[in-house]
């Protein structure tokens, strides 16, 4: 391609592209002009700690050797669509499978998370004959209309009225729970018979799939009550109903395991999965079925497909980033590190406005509130889209970047997600910038005048 300087870059940016999520008069993106393992520099040639991985995806780090490596060989491999097989492709759903719970048995490759979901959706309806599909309110699942539809959170609004028979129940939410239980077990048994009352008003010989983030990741990191999941998979099973968990931002060692589900004892119907598989070197999804579902279409139709089903480049680039996790043992460094920025986490609650830290492995977030005991949070609910973004949140993220810390937000929660080849000295001194926003934002934002409070 041919070279262009940065003025232009920019230039055509803003007269050409358009950008997710926003006004466009708001958007001033930066140019990234190198990355390096946790590191990238902008066109001014300011370095940042790349604390949510891009979106969360980046998990072997900026321009890994390996890869950088592996795009020499891109084309050796011949082109093929789906219906051929190839090297990268059947290598690649066998590295998948031999480290997917001991049920799983084959792969459906699509091109990113939203769509991987859409064919779940599918494939639930296609195995079960039933229609209905249960997921949350808060979770993400994707833009495109059917895992629109299964998200809960705001970015669902531009597909509704939405697809009929797509019902949601509500997530547990440990920290902004208002009745108070005495054990986690005992907030989980709630929840499950509201989910279990709510199967039985849909008409559950309706209800083809249950479908989960295991751990809500955009939404916040939201670790589940002991014994949650595990009791869904039993609904899911009194019911013949099938349990999908997505795993397109909590797999592949983002919390400290390959997948999120191997953090509890339960094993899922189908998950999908994206982002880590190919660490975003190049576009790739998914859906990993049971044996049971397998078999089916043995002698059943798979009425769904894509033209770049199994994509030859990006198929090779899983199968090196696959061998990358495990030459590196990067599932277990997560584990690790995830400790080290535990204890990191843990010391920012004696600030005034952290409301709550949430993590596992290096899956993180930070939830800030302007109240500690009234909780309340420093921007309302849903302020995220559709208002401009000038509240607390945008200049607190806006803040960290100045400082070279580098990540994102949703509502009132700030993500914590490196690359998970970060290294301890390197959690330290990205927490330590934290830190010193944090104090800095205290003192001259939030505490600063008594009228931001009342916003
Ligand atoms: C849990 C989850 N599912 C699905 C998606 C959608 O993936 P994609 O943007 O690749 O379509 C995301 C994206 O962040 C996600 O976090």
């Amino acid at each position: 391609m041919e070279k262009v300087d940065v003025a232009q870059i920019k230039q055509m940016d803003r007269d050409y592209v358009l950008h997710s999520w926003a006004k466009q008069k708001s958007v001033h993106p930066k140019v990234i002009e190198k990355g390096e393992g946790i590191f990238f520099w902008d066109d001014e040639g300011k370095k940042y700690y790349d604390m949510c991985a891009q979106l969360v995806y980046l998990n072997v780090g900026h321009s890994h050797p390996k890869l950088m490596e592996e795009f020499k060989h891109i084309g050796e491999i011949p082109l093929a669509s789906p219906g051929f097989a190839t090297a990268s492709k059947a290598s690649l759903a066998k590295k998948i499978i031999d480290v997917a719970p001991s049920n799983m048995s084959k792969v459906f490759f699509a091109s990113g998370g939203a769509d991987s979901n859409d064919h779940a959706v599918k494939i639930a309806r296609m195995v079960t004959g039933r229609y209905k599909i249960f997921s949350r309110y808060r979770s993400y699942h994707g833009a495109t209309f059917g895992a629109g539809n299964l998200s809960g959170e705001g970015r669902r609004f531009t597909v509704e009225p939405g697809l009929p028979g797509f019902i949601k129940f509500d997530t547990p939410y440990m920290y902004r729970e208002y009745i108070h239980f005495e054990s986690q077990e005992a907030m989980s048994d709630y929840y499950l018979d509201r989910l279990n009352s709510q199967i039985m008003y849909e008409g559950p010989e309706q209800i083809a799939a249950i479908f989960m983030e295991p751990i809500p990741g955009s939404n916040g990191v939201l670790v589940p009550p002991k014994g949650y999941l595990e009791g869904v998979r039993k609904l899911c099973d009194n019911y013949g109903i099938l349990m999908i968990c997505d795993e397109v931002m909590s797999g592949f060692g983002r919390t400290g395991k390959m997948f999120a589900v191997d953090h509890f004892d339960f094993e899922p119907d189908m998950m999908t999965f994206a982002k880590g598989v190919t660490c975003g070197y190049s576009p790739l999804g998914g859906v990993i079925v049971s044996r049971e579902i397998a078999d089916y279409f043995d002698d059943h139709v798979l009425m769904t497909g894509l033209t770049y089903s199994g994509h030859t480049v990006s198929t090779q680039i899983g199968c090196v980033t696959m061998d990358i996790y495990n030459d590196e043992h990067l599932i277990e460094h997560s584990a690790a590190m995830g400790n080290i920025l535990a204890a990191r986490l843990e010391k920012l609650r004696r600030f005034d406005s952290v409301g709550d830290v949430r993590y596992i492995g290096l899956f993180a977030a930070v939830e800030l509130v302007k109240d500690k005991k009234t909780k309340d949070p420093l921007i309302a609910y849903g302020m995220d889209y559709g208002k401009d973004k000038v509240g607390l949140m945008t200049k607190f993220i806006g803040m960290l970047s100045e400082y070279g810390f580098y990540t994102y937000s949703h509502e009132s929660s700030v993500i914590i997600a490196p690359p998970l080849i970060i290294t301890e000295e390197q959690i330290n001194e990205a927490m330590n910038l934290f830190e010193d926003v944090l104090t800095h934002f205290e003192k001259t934002v939030l505490f600063a005048n008594p009228s931001v409070m009342s916003k």
